[in-house]
């Protein structure tokens, strides 16, 4: 098992499926893991905002036993307060594992070669793998399968879409990415998913065509047209995803019992319509729930040393 947790390729395709078995276990009795990681300590660094992966990583770490500690942009600074390297060699003497949010992934991959300790991807601009592990967890709770399955993701090329193509790739998944003209996957994640996929069968596509994209969808997967740092972009980019946006009328054209996923948070309104993603066929909240079950799987796979 790798030392840490930066996309989901870093876990092979049977480390996936035993972490899904024990996220399963953790959900239904989590009582039997309130001592898993007593006294181990998980630093939380962020350099952009957070609902989900926050409050699940803290809230996580505490149901096996341990404790975790927030450190905030305005604290921490990384790279400029103090260099990555600094920061990386102080922790690593203080706490068991570090979750980082960040902005370029290049700081995840330096934390990672400097620290001994464990050092988690909680979202760059490059990948989100805790989401896409939580996603396709979700899927298979859902659907009972992942494979045989059509999974759409419609929207912008970003880090959410990246780690969906690589969970795709190693768990043999048919996934197809439907972007704009310009907006479509960065060329190495795509080359990275094919190549996971070459032992599994996966089937990664990128195309432009969203209606095509759609039909006869099991899932339907979207998130916001403007990440976190591309916020100056948001208003030209809403003209460009228009014809993107999940609606009832382009809902319709997946499968009957066909379900929405989105990593939240939505804009309503913008990448999905209300009547979409409250309706029966949302699994969003279910979605973000299992962020916590899986990520103490996780972090059980990474931090236990028995
Ligand atoms: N999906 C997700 O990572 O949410 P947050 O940005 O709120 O952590
Ligand atoms: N693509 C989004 C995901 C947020 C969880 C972003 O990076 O802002």
């Amino acid at each position: 098992m790798k030392k840490d947790f930066l996309e989901v390729t870093d876990f092979t395709t049977e480390e996936i499926i035993s972490t899904f078995e024990l996220a399963s276990k953790m959900k239904s009795k989590p009582s039997d893991y309130y001592e898993a990681l007593r006294y181990k300590t998980l630093a939380l660094i962020f350099e952009k905002p957070s609902l989900r992966t926050r409050t699940t990583f803290d809230v996580g770490i505490q149901q096996l036993g341990g404790f975790s500690i927030y450190l905030s942009p305005a604290e921490i600074n990384l790279g400029k307060r103090e260099s990555v390297y600094d920061v990386a060699k102080n922790l690593e003497r203080m706490v068991d594992a570090i979750m980082v949010r960040t902005f370029g992934h290049n700081i995840v991959e330096d934390m990672a070669k400097f620290a001994k300790i464990p050092i988690i991807n909680g979202l760059t601009d490059y990948a989100h793998p805790c989401q896409a592990m939580a996603d396709f967890f979700t899927i298979q709770e859902v659907k009972g399968t992942i494979k045989n399955l059509k999974i759409v993701y419609i929207g912008d090329g970003n880090n959410v879409a990246h780690s969906l193509m690589a969970a795709a790739g190693r768990l043999g998944a048919h996934i197809v990415v439907a972007t704009p003209k310009g907006f479509e996957p960065n060329l190495n994640a795509y080359r990275n998913a094919v190549e996971a996929g070459k032992e599994t069968g996966a089937k990664i596509e990128v195309i432009n065509d969203p209606i095509e994209a759609v039909k006869n969808a099991d899932v339907v997967y979207t998130d916001v047209w403007a990440s976190m740092g591309q916020e100056s972009e948001a208003e030209k980019r809403k003209k460009i995803f228009l014809p993107y946006q999940v609606n009832a009328k382009l809902f319709s054209l997946a499968k009957p019992d066909a379900i929405f996923m989105h990593c939240l948070p939505a804009h309503r309104g913008e990448e999905v319509t209300d009547e979409v993603i409250d309706s029966p066929n949302s699994v969003v909240f279910q979605e973000a729930e299992n962020r916590l079950h899986v990520q103490k799987a996780i972090l059980y796979k990474l931090m236990k040393k028995d």
